[in-house]
C-alpha cells in the first residue's frame, strides 16, 4: 500500500441532483481525502483533451457535450491505494451493473451520465491532474 493521488470529477448530472455532499462524504468515509477541489464549467477544448483516448468512440460527441453541459466538481483525492480505491467506490461504468452502495449505483442515470469519473491508473491520474490543476493547487495531499 502507498499513498497515491487520483483525479475525480463529479459530473453534471450529479451536480444537478444536489448530491455533492453525499458523494464527497462517501470518499471521506472510505479513507480518501480531498487534496484539491474546484467547482465550475469546463471548456470544450479541455474536455476533448481530457477524453482524447475516446476520440474515435461513437459516444465521444455526446460525452463532451454532456460533460460541458453544466458545472462539475474537479478533485484530487489522496490516500492509500487511492486510484483503485476510488474506482471501487465509484462502481462499474454502467450504473445498472455497478455494485449496490457504490456511487454510480446510487447516483448514476445511465452509462454516459454515470455521476463520477475516476482515473484508471497512476499514469492517467498524473496526466489528468495536470490538465486541471497546477502543482501548487494540490494543497492537502
Ligand atoms: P470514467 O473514465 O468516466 O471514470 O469511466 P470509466 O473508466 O468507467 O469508462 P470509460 O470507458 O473510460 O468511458 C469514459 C466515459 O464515457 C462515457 N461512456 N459512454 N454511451 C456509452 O456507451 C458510453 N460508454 C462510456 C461514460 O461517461 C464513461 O464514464
Ligand atoms: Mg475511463
Amino acid at each position: 500500500m502507498s499513498i497515491e493521488k487520483t483525479f475525480s470529477i463529479i459530473k453534471p448530472n450529479a451536480v444537478k441532483k444536489n448530491v455533492l455532499g453525499d458523494v464527497i462524504s462517501h470518499f471521506e468515509k472510505n479513507g480518501l481525502r480531498i487534496a484539491a477541489l474546484k467547482f465550475g464549467n469546463i471548456s470544450k477544448e479541455k474536455c476533448e483533451l481530457f477524453y482524447a483516448e475516446h476520440k474515435e468512440r461513437p459516444f465521444f460527441g455526446e460525452l463532451v457535450s454532456f460533460m460541458t453541459s453544466g458545472p462539475v466538481v474537479l478533485m484530487c483525492l489522496a490516500g492509500e491505494n487511492a486510484v483503485m480505491k476510488n474506482r471501487e467506490l465509484m462502481g462499474a461504468t454502467d450504473p445498472k451493473k455497478a455494485a449496490p452502495g457504490t456511487i454510480r449505483a446510487k447516483h448514476g442515470d445511465n452509462v454516459g451520465e454515470n455521476a463520477v469519473h475516476g482515473s484508471d491508473s497512476i499514469a492517467s491520474a498524473t496526466r489528468e491532474l495536470a490538465i486541471f490543476f497546477d502543482k501548487h493547487e494540490i494543497v492537502n495531499a
